[in-house]
């Protein structure tokens, strides 16, 4: 069966899906994004994916493709079309066609692609059993992490420099020597005493909805979390170090560097909280 993809009104397969050489955002990454989790045909955290594609929208003065509820419908019909059970959606919003110019262009419409993929939940649970490893970079990005911009050439450098390491994530360094997040996942640790610890949102990193979700979760359960940043020696020297994004869900993280984290297996509380953010996909959304 052919993967089918949506662009700009049209359900097509891959093959005949294109965009025009001139959309902004093939030319100046002039767009942003949002990924979302579908688990046993439900989509998970939608509001929430929908309420930060509007921010980033409204933050780049890009109008939206249409309204939230057929959005909403055509999320549905990229799903059913492409027979999605586990897997996930990515939708894009660039700022549209025009000649090339830096300033906005006049009356331009923004053009929506939007496609799925499929997920192996087996693959997905063995590196979880497992635990990944992670090295630290300088953050080199621009001041504007908040915005889910398609302009991603350092976090694509980053993950590369990872992956060329044998590493399954890069986590960011700011000037401070405070970790950022990954380049496609946000950082949590647990400190020796068991404190669960994740840097506060800002300008500097993108507000999670994995992120926020566990944080309503551990509220919900009278779990305490000290919302703060934390540097790279706290990382290497952590009880227990995880990541959490919507492809990854909560992924344990047994090695940073060169330091090897607890004993080198998924810690109990990083793996209490993966159960925690499962539940959540199963029932809560
Ligand atoms: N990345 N930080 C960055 C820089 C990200 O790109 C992402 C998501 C996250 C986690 O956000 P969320 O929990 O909303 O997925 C944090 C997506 C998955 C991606 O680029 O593929």
């Amino acid at each position: 069966m052919s993967r089918i993809a949506y662009v700009n009104g049209q359900y097509l397969p891959h093959r005949m899906a294109h965009v025009h050489i001139e959309d902004r955002g093939y030319q100046f990454a002039d767009g942003v994004y949002e990924v979302v989790t579908v688990s046993s045909g439900k989509l998970i955290d939608e509001a929430g994916h929908l309420d930060r594609l509007w921010r980033s929208l409204g933050e780049l003065k890009i109008a939206a493709p249409m309204k939230r509820e057929p959005l909403k419908f055509v999320m549905r019909e990229v799903i059913r079309r492409n027979s999605i059970f586990d897997g996930i959606i990515y939708m894009q919003v660039t700022r549209g066609v025009a000649p090339r110019d830096h300033p906005f262009p006049d009356n331009t419409a923004p053009a929506l692609v939007m496609t799925a993929k499929r997920l192996s939940i087996p693959k997905a649970a063995k590196k979880a059993e497992e635990g990944v490893s992670v090295i630290t970079l300088p953050d080199i990005r621009w001041a504007r992490r908040d915005i889910k911009s398609v302009s991603l050439l350092p976090n694509i450098l980053a993950k590369q420099e990872a992956k060329d390491k044998g590493a399954y994530e890069a986590f960011m360094v700011d000037d401070a020597g405070m970790v950022t997040e990954g380049s496609s996942t946000n950082a949590w640790i647990v400190d020796q005493d068991g404190k669960i610890i994740t840097r506060e949102t800002s300008n500097s990193i993108l507000a999670g909805i994995t992120r926020a979700a566990l944080l309503r979760e551990l509220e919900e359960k009278g779990l305490e979390v000290e919302i703060r940043n934390f540097s790279v020696d706290e990382l290497q020297n952590a009880r227990e170090v995880f990541l959490t994004s919507s492809t990854s869900y909560v992924l344990p993280v047994v090695k940073v560097d060169d330091h090897v984290i607890g004993n080198g297996h998924p810690g109990s509380i990083s793996l209490n909280l993966r159960g925690i953010y499962q539940d959540f996909m199963t029932s809560g959304s």
